[in-house]
């Protein structure tokens, strides 16, 4: 197939309509969408992404009057996260209706539901007048597209068409609620925070990241590996002359080595390749920066990466689980006396 690089939004609301599979910006990522009650629509986007068929897929809508279309109750407490965070970065997975197709939910009771902030998203989403199924745009495994080239180097050839409104504003996902339960799980938080949403509703939980796949966790997305470059990455823990030690070890042992770090300190390392995102006193700038990052290290030819950890309090809370899942949960500790060996 022949992608289209330059559609207009009215061309992508007509190959929409038509059933095709299109990408378009949000504020937190590019999706990848189609007619969300249409089966043969999205197991285009499954074939597309090389997506497990268990793990549902995010209802984009334009209108709460489109809402009716998409699940059949709608408790209080989503109506009030609604008012507050749409449109915006905040998904939430409420009982399912009817017309959505069995493909969207992988057969699931429930459903997710956002309506994105993003102009183009909007004005889209208006146009088409369907609910449209949306995952990111990337190919299952890797990392996020937060530019149209991203989804253009993964997804070329394999969709009709990309719709191209710049670098995202977030560059992490949205926050993905489950409002079924009480007290309300997180699922995956992104880039509405905990506190945010506890400012608004009270307590919610914050769902444990998983690290086994032979587990079935309730958010079939928690189980699959995420986010990752082609080198296998590892988080480092302690003081800048443990991260040099753990670096210096890996060259002795003949790897070409990696580094992700904050602008601050590219200097403080030396190691072959040392590439930034953004400034650690500013989670939204590593969360804009992180996935290009991430992307970037597949042009040089390392043989693993190692990232700082940075800080987990607000929008940093979703960067530090997406770095936790591109690097499969691998993190070498100081205080644990961890080496390379015990990842
Ligand atoms: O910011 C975003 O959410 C982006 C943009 C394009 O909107 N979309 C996105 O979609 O990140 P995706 O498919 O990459 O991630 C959706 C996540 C997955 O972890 C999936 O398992 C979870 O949401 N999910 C979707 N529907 C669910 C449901 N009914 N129950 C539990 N988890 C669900
Ligand atoms: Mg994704």
């Amino acid at each position: 197939m022949k992608t289209k690089h330059t559609l207009t939004i009215q061309e992508a609301a007509t190959l929409l309509r038509s059933g095709e599979v299109v990408a378009f910006p949000t504020e937190t990522v590019y999706g990848l969408g189609a007619d969300a009650t249409r089966d043969t629509a999205i197991e285009k986007i499954y074939a597309a992404k090389g997506r497990p068929g268990d793990n549902p897929l995010i209802v984009h809508i334009g209108d709460v009057a489109q809402l009716d279309q998409v699940v059949s109750e709608l408790p209080d407490r989503a109506k009030k996260l609604m008012d507050a965070f749409w449109p915006g970065a905040l998904t939430i997975i409420l009982p399912r209706q009817e017309g959505v197709s069995d493909a969207v939910t992988a057969g699931l009771e429930t459903v997710g539901v956002r309506m994105p902030s993003h102009p183009v998203a909007l004005e889209l989403l208006r146009a088409v007048k369907l609910p449209i199924a949306a995952p990111s745009a990337n190919v299952s495994g890797r990392p996020s597209p937060t530019t149209a080239q991203h989804v253009a180097d993964d997804l070329d050839g394999k969709i009709a068409g990309i719709l191209d409104g710049g670098a995202v504003e977030i560059g992490v996902e949205s926050t993905v609620i489950d409002c079924t339960t009480d007290p309300p799980v997180i699922f995956r938080p992104g880039g509405v925070t905990k506190a945010e949403i506890e400012a608004v509703i009270g307590p919610v939980v914050m769902a444990q990241p998983v690290k086994n796949a032979d587990f079935a966790p309730k958010s079939p997305g928690m189980k699959y590996t995420h986010y990752a470059p082609d080198a296998p990455m590892a988080i480092i823990q302690g003081s800048d002359a443990f991260f040099q030690r753990v670096i210096d070890d890996a060259q002795r042992a003949g790897k070409r080595v990696g580094l992700l770090v904050t602008e601050e300190h590219r200097a403080t390392y030396t190691a072959d390749v040392i590439l930034t995102c953004g400034n650690g006193q500013e989670p939204l700038s590593i969360a804009q920066n992180l996935y290009a990052a991430l992307r970037a290290f597949n042009e040089h030819d390392i043989d693993v990466i190692y990232s700082e950890s940075f800080a987990d309090t607000g929008l940093g809370e979703a960067v530090m689980n997406r770095l936790l899942k591109a690097s499969g949960h691998r993190v070498i500790r100081e205080d644990l006396n961890q080496t390379e060996g015990d990842m």
